[in-house]
């Protein structure tokens, strides 16, 4: 596989950074996720709009501009084996020669590290079951905001899931849902959706504002705003959605069916304009 570090593609066996990067000591970077289609970066703009409030968050400057950025991504689009790819695209501070707390000296530079896996769709059970979740308090940090590379609490919170066989962990803080482990969530009662509020406990996903975007097109009613966890539980329907997962629908929390055990009406209709979406992307109709 051939990645991106700091200027230069090479094999992934070549790929070294120093033990002393601050990424490694200290998780001190940020990250972003990008799906990519038929060769195209999917909503690329709005993730590198993304990374920059992440560097803004962690007081850390942009080695790259926007333009730079989309032309490393495309060559590295190019070198990969799939058409169909998720990105990972990590900035770290850098590495200094010691270990310190504070930020070192300016001439210390960023880490950057890019690479491509194939991006392969859900599994058909996925979409026609829906998956489980479970749920659990949110004991994260207060700036869930920054898609910060220190991921242990997530890592934690999202193993009790799989350790149940299920797909994602909902968090919750005082009664509130908030997003998943590694997704954003919906919840679906008659024919309205609602999604919890965008602010500094959660991630904006890039996933969640185009599954708004996609509904207003439609006509189809939204709301952002707090969701008790009573309502997660006794709705209609349930999804999540993310880069790699897109939108799936929840079948059951915490053992607890919900709507009718099945993805729902609002999900069948959602995901045909999401994919009829993606199409007029590959088609090159939108960018
Ligand atoms: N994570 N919330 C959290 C905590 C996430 O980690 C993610 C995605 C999302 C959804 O964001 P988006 O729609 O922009 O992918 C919400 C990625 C996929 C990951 O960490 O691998």
């Amino acid at each position: 596989m051939t990645v991106f570090l700091n200027g230069k593609f090479l094999p992934l066996s070549e790929a070294h950074i120093s033990p002393l990067d601050r990424g490694f000591l200290f998780g001190d970077g940020v990250y972003e996720v990008i799906p990519v289609y038929a060769g195209k970066l999917f909503r690329g703009n709005q993730h590198l709009d993304r990374l920059q409030n992440s560097l803004n968050g962690i007081r850390l400057t942009n080695p790259h501009s926007k333009q730079e950025w989309t032309g490393i991504l495309e060559e590295l689009i190019a070198r990969q084996p799939h058409d169909n790819l998720s990105i990972y695209l990590q900035v770290t501070r850098g590495a200094d020669n010691k270990r310190d707390h504070s930020f070192p000296g300016n001439d210390i530079q960023p880490t950057v590290f890019i690479m491509a896996n194939e991006l392969k769709t859900a599994p058909v059970a996925t979409t026609q079951d829906g998956v489980c979740a479970i749920t659990q308090p949110d004991d994260r940090w207060e700036h869930c905001d920054i898609k910060a590379i220190t991921l242990l609490a997530n890592i934690l919170l999202r193993q009790q899931a799989t350790d149940q066989g299920c797909a994602e962990t909902i968090l919750i803080r005082d009664g509130i849902v908030i997003e998943g482990a590694a997704s954003n969530v919906f919840v679906v009662t008659g024919k309205l959706i609602k999604t919890p509020n965008k602010g500094h406990q959660m991630l904006t996903g890039i996933t969640r504002d185009l599954v708004l975007e996609i509904a207003a097109s439609q006509n189809i009613e939204t709301v952002e705003c707090d969701i008790a966890v009573d309502e997660l539980l006794g709705a209609d329907e349930v999804w999540i959605s993310s880069s790699t997962k897109e939108v799936l629908p929840v079948t059951s929390i915490d053992g607890k069916q919900i709507g009718d055990g099945t993805p729902g009406p609002v999900w069948q209709e959602l995901i045909s304009y999401y994919a009829d979406y993606k199409k007029r992307l590959v088609a090159g109709e939108i960018s």
